[in-house]
């Protein structure tokens, strides 16, 4: 099977991004399951339900958020109507949403794709990942109750990060993490067969401070005023992610690769689905 995750979607130059390009690599990649993580995609803060609706359109199955996930009060309502939105599944009992979902491809796969948050230097603080993840995971045992495993792991220290990694290494067909922003280059299939990747980066304008329009993050760091909002650059976005082949049997990895295209950053496009 193959899988596609895009990273985290910063604001209109982000959201161009995905509606052109999206289209064009489910074209030329034929993907099963495309996941985009949407957190930051109203403005830098959260996603509306008009915004939430343009991925699908684009060709996304599945929008993930974080810790931005509410930063548009109308999240709280409109994520209850789609199971193929989810915030952290680590965020206390009573929020509203889910955080795991069993997705059906178009060929009759079940996906299980799930997100988590990290509590290292990330707010709010959520319940354990661990275990939270552990119990999904033994409530849909890959290769017998679904045919892969997708987990977007949100969070800002990339040791949590790699240790989530190795702690769901051979139970998901990937582990990608999401929130900081910088695509990493660190994507390998781990012993067990769970393809990672300490970050996906996001998809929007890099001549920024991690998608935001650099002169207010730099006036804060030298004069520790805040001036003005943060507002998302809105130069040409480089679209960031990864591609995952699983095998048909046991939903493993069997090839990752980074994908980026467009923007500033160097092109990668998926040599392996190149026909
Ligand atoms: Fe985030």
């Amino acid at each position: 099977m193959r899988l596609i995750f895009l990273g985290d979607v910063v604001g209109r130059s982000g959201r161009d991004a995905v509606a052109r390009d999206l289209p064009v690599l489910k074209q030329r990649y034929r993907p099963d399951l495309v996941v985009v993580n949407g957190e930051n995609a109203a403005h830098g803060f959260g996603i509306t339900e008009e915004i939430f609706l343009s991925f699908l359109a684009a060709g996304a199955d599945v929008v993930t958020l974080g810790n931005h996930a509410f930063d548009q009060r109308e999240a709280l309502v409109f994520i209850e109507r789609y199971p193929n939105l989810l915030r952290p599944v680590n965020w206390p009992r009573g929020c509203p949403g889910r955080g795991a979902a069993l997705i059906e491809t178009a060929a009759g796969q079940r996906v299980l794709v799930m997100q988590a948050m990290g509590r290292v230097m990330i707010e709010p603080m959520l319940d354990d990942p661990f275990p939270a993840v552990a119990r999904e995971l033994d409530a849909c045992p890959l290769g017998r109750a679904c045919d892969a495993v997708l987990i977007d792991f949100h969070a800002e220290a990339s040791s949590e990060k790699m240790a989530f990694g190795h702690f769901c290494d051979g139970r998901a067909s990937l582990v990608v993490g999401t929130h900081t922003h910088v695509p990493t280059a660190d994507h390998q299939i781990l012993p067990g067969g769970t393809a990672y990747l300490t970050d996906a980066g996001m998809c929007g304008d890099y001549n920024s401070v991690i998608g935001m329009d650099k002169a207010e993050p730099l006036q804060r760091f030298l004069n520790k005023l805040p001036v003005e909002r943060m507002r998302p650059a809105e130069g040409a976005a480089t679209l960031c992610g990864v591609a995952v082949e699983t095998d048909d049997y046991t939903g493993l990895a069997v090839m990752i690769a980074p994908i980026r295209l467009g923007g500033r950053l160097s092109q990668a496009p998926v040599a392996a689905w190149e026909a």
